[in-house]
């Protein structure tokens, strides 16, 4: 059998867990007791942000679990974003001290920026109207997350949502002097974005996949959404020749690709079947077949920003 890592080296000296609890629309009763029971099962990796309105009964549980004992702070590998509100250089600290405060943290493992469009600070988080937008740079927005590393408030920093070209932006322009560790993306069979993931790996930043199942559910009733690999009949009868089920073979098919995954659920059944993945593999002709289900159609397009000078999927 062919051996994938558990965790994945950064740039930074850290190491980031292949596997992560995504938490986004995991609603407020329902989050805490995913969170508790996905680190009881051995997940290290918790993925969160600011806009997804859950970190206060997420640091809840994180306090409740680091008091008991038997789990260590530096055990864990949290997560959180900076939301498109906030890019001006000088809120960034403060947004993260605001973050690590409802999480219960001194410091955070790994700080991204959530996209590269900045919002006015006082505007709606999505809000409908162009004149909202502001042009601040990201690249200035990056020099505030630096300040969070000088800061010691996050051992990483990274990025979410950026395409090649604002990559480069930071490296070939050496405008920044600690490098993205991260680029958080949407990755799963639809898009498996081999070129993007290349493109990182070539300048040691670790991909991570977001949307790793392709919102199974979601994507049978919500106009637009690509159709969720999860509910192919034929990746459906290839799990069984393994074993497991069809989000299984999803997830090993993209951590194949070398990167980490968070795959988010509020379901105990679920949230243990997304990392029990570690021990088989997937035969070639099955590989294949996940390979040509890469449509290039997406899930989080945020699509009412196109005109933002800094949107990232031209
Ligand atoms: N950086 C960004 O811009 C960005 C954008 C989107 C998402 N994210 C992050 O990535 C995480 C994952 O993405 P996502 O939540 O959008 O989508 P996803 O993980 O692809 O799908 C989540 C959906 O799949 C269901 N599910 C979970 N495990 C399943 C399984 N084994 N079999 C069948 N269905 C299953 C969940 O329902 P149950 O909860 O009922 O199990 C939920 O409805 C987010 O939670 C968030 O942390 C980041």
């Amino acid at each position: 059998m062919s051996t994938i890592p558990t965790v994945l080296p950064l740039n930074s000296g850290h190491e980031i867990p292949v596997v992560g609890l995504g938490t986004y629309k995991s609603s407020s009763g329902e989050v805490g007791e995913a969170v508790k029971y996905a680190i009881q099962i051995g997940y290290r990796h918790i993925d969160c942000a600011w806009m997804y309105a859950n970190e206060a009964e997420i640091g809840h549980v994180l306090k409740e679990i680091l008091d008991e004992g038997s789990i260590k702070r530096e055990d864990l590998f949290i997560v959180t974003k900076l939301w498109n509100n906030f890019h001006a250089r000088e809120l960034v600290v403060e947004k993260l001290k605001e973050s690590l405060s409802l999480l219960n943290l001194t410091y955070i493992d790994l700080y991204l920026i959530h996209w590269p469009m900045g919002f006015k600070e006082n505007a709606d988080p999505l809000p409908n109207d162009p004149s909202a937008y502001t042009d601040i740079d990201y690249v200035e927005t990056w020099k505030g997350m630096e300040e969070c590393v000088d800061q010691g408030l996050a051992k990483s920093i990274g990025l979410s949502n950026f395409n090649e070209e604002q990559i480069t932006r930071y490296l070939v322009l050496e405008n920044c002097r600690i490098r993205p560790a991260v680029n958080q993306i949407e990755v799963n069979p639809n898009l498996n974005q081999k070129d993007l993931i290349g493109f990182c790996k070539e300048r040691e930043i670790v991909v991570t996949g977001y949307c790793p199942l392709g919102r199974a559910a979601q994507s049978q009733v919500t106009p637009g959404y690509p159709v969720s690999t999860l509910l192919d009949q034929k990746v459906v009868e290839m799990g069984k020749k393994y074993g497991k089920t069809a989000a299984q073979v999803v997830l090993r098919y993209l951590i194949s690709l070398g990167i980490a995954v968070i795959p988010k659920s509020v379901n105990e059944n679920r949230i243990q079947e997304n990392i029990q993945i570690f021990d088989f593999d997937l035969d070639p002709e099955d590989i294949s077949y996940l390979d040509s289900r890469n449509t290039g159609q997406r899930i989080a397009t945020l699509v009412a920003y196109k005109d933002h000078k800094y949107y990232p999927f031209r």
